[in-house]
């Protein structure tokens, strides 16, 4: 049985996909979540897991030091990689969506500026409804660019929505809806094809079973 190693992403979405893969039938030890290691082997089952910067997954997966990954699919949109999107794990919900202060009024933006940690996507988004912006990249606690005046919109993650409410922004426009993924590098498909595969179908009964 070749060996398989797993980018998973650490934050948010790295409690339900490690659930995920529990569920799933594997064996992860019990100090997984609390372990501050950044490469963690489960010999096992003959896996090797590392935990990486939510928007570096997809990197880890297309240079091939990890077979497989979970992504959210805002950071595939972000980062186009070169990798395959085999399962929608449907885990870790969430929407992409543009925000402002609740006095925004777009026919009055005269220099229109974005702030967001997705440039690629929010670019994208805005050429597609045909509107000229400048995108402002930050790395974090975008909802705060409005309200200091670095920009009067955010393209940004709305989970709960509690970080626009607290902070006075209104929702302008929803974009799409996010969930994690399961992404393969194309030559470990090729290489190690069935465990990929076992892999796959594992999670994807657990997905569907979940009703997701
Ligand atoms: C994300 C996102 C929003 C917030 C949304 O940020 O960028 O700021 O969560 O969640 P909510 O709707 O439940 O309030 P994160 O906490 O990952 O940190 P960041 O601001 O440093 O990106």
């Amino acid at each position: 049985m070749s060996m398989l190693t797993v980018a998973m992403p650490k934050g948010r979405i790295f409690d339900e996909a490690v659930g995920l893969l529990r569920k799933a039938g594997y064996n992860l030890p019990a100090e997984f979540e609390a372990s501050r290691k950044l490469i963690v082997d489960v010999p096992e089952e003959n896996m090797r897991f590392i935990l990486a910067k939510p928007m570096d997954v997809p990197t880890y997966v297309e240079h091939g030091v990890a077979d497989v990954g979970v992504a959210g699919k805002d950071v595939m949109l972000e980062e186009e990689r070169d990798v395959y999107e085999v399962l929608d794990l449907k885990i870790s919900e969430c929407y992409l969506a543009v925000a402002g202060l609740p006095n925004y009024e777009k026919k009055h933006d005269l220099n229109p500026k974005v702030a967001s940690k997705y440039p690629h996507l929010a670019t994208r988004y805005f050429k597609e409804q045909g509107e000229q912006v400048e995108i402002i990249k930050l790395n974090g606690s975008i909802e705060l660019a409005p309200l200091i005046g670095l920009a009067d919109r955010i393209v940004d993650i709305v989970s709960t929505g509690r970080t626009l409410r607290e902070n006075g922004l209104v929702e302008l426009e929803k974009m799409m809806t996010i969930t994690s993924r399961l992404i393969v590098n194309p030559v470990s498909y090729r290489m190690k094809d069935e465990r990929i595969d076992e892999m796959v179908e594992r999670l994807l009964q657990v997905v569907e079973g979940d009703g997701g």
